[in-house]
């Protein structure tokens, strides 16, 4: 059940849902409020386009109440300028504070980025996070004895590149070039349902990431730990992603470090425009 509600009373027919449903399952008859077939609610993919777009705030869906929406008008979001120095400023931080990220905050970035879009509005992401320093140091612990031991065992090759030094600069020099230090692992997986699981995992993470340097925080995308993962099923037992699942991890915390000023790379990427014969 979908649980499309229409106030006949405040409904002004505008039409904009029946317009706006990717889906197409939104209908109007004459005079009557718009309304979904019961044979078409299984087409409906959550989206919560037709809440989004009411302006008379008429429509709730699953339950979902528009009063509970944050209303939406110029000025709402961020402005270009903003976004422009976010995207050339934020940084790959390495250096982090041996401290907690205050719990608040990191339960307001995690549950808004479940509103990151997934392919066909699937969601079904899961959101692995260590949120405590002292355990994120157990975790890290166990990773290095764990890549010690692969090591030993000489399965890791020359092959796997930066990976194999992780153990000999830990257990050598104290150095952690997997995790950084950092007090926080945040894991994102994606159910094999998905019909996009790469695409989502790493769009959530990099809204995460735009969301989480706003908020002064530093992270940094960590192919590294994803390698530890696929050595050490242990660990990834640990983080809870499911055999099958396709994950990244971005690690995060307090910086130990301020960048003064962007780096400069508009051109890093070719831009090519297409010639349509
Ligand atoms: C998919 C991906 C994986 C990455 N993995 C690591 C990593 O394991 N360790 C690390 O220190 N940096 C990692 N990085 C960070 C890149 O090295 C960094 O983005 C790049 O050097 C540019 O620096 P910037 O992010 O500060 O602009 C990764 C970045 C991406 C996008």
């Amino acid at each position: 059940m979908i649980q499309f509600v229409v106030n006949d009373a405040t409904c002004t027919r505008c039409g904009q849902c029946v317009l706006d449903c990717p889906s197409q399952i939104i209908e109007r008859s004459g005079d009557a409020p718009p309304r979904i077939r019961v044979e078409n609610e299984e087409n409906c993919i959550q989206c919560q386009h037709c809440l989004a777009v009411c302006p008379a705030a008429a429509i709730s869906i699953a339950g979902r109440n528009p009063a509970d929406s944050i209303a939406l008008a110029s000025g709402s979001f961020p402005a270009l300028d903003t976004m422009t120095n976010l995207v050339r400023g934020r940084r790959s931080v390495r250096r982090y504070r041996d401290e907690n990220v205050d719990p608040r905050l990191l339960r307001r970035l995690l549950a808004a980025l479940g509103n990151a879009p997934t392919g066909c509005n699937r969601m079904g992401l899961t959101f692995s996070v260590i949120d405590d320093k002292d355990a994120m140091q157990r975790f890290r612990i166990q990773a290095m004895n764990g890549l010690a031991e692969v090591t030993k065992a000489g399965r890791l090759s020359e092959s796997f590149g930066f990976i194999s030094e992780a153990a000999p600069a830990w257990f050598d020099r104290g150095e952690d070039i997997v995790f950084r230090g950092a007090p926080h692992l945040l894991v994102v997986s994606a159910a094999p349902e998905s019909v996009c699981p790469q695409e989502d995992v790493n769009l959530a993470l990099a809204y995460f990431e735009l969301m989480a340097q706003s908020a002064g925080l530093g992270t940094v995308w960590c192919g590294l730990a994803k390698m530890v993962l696929e050595l050490l099923p242990d660990l990834r037992d640990v983080v809870g992603v499911a055999p099958g699942n396709y994950y990244y991890a971005m690690l995060f915390g307090l910086p130990a470090v301020r960048y003064a000023r962007t780096v400069q790379r508009d051109g890093g990427a070719r831009v090519k425009r297409i010639q349509v014969p």
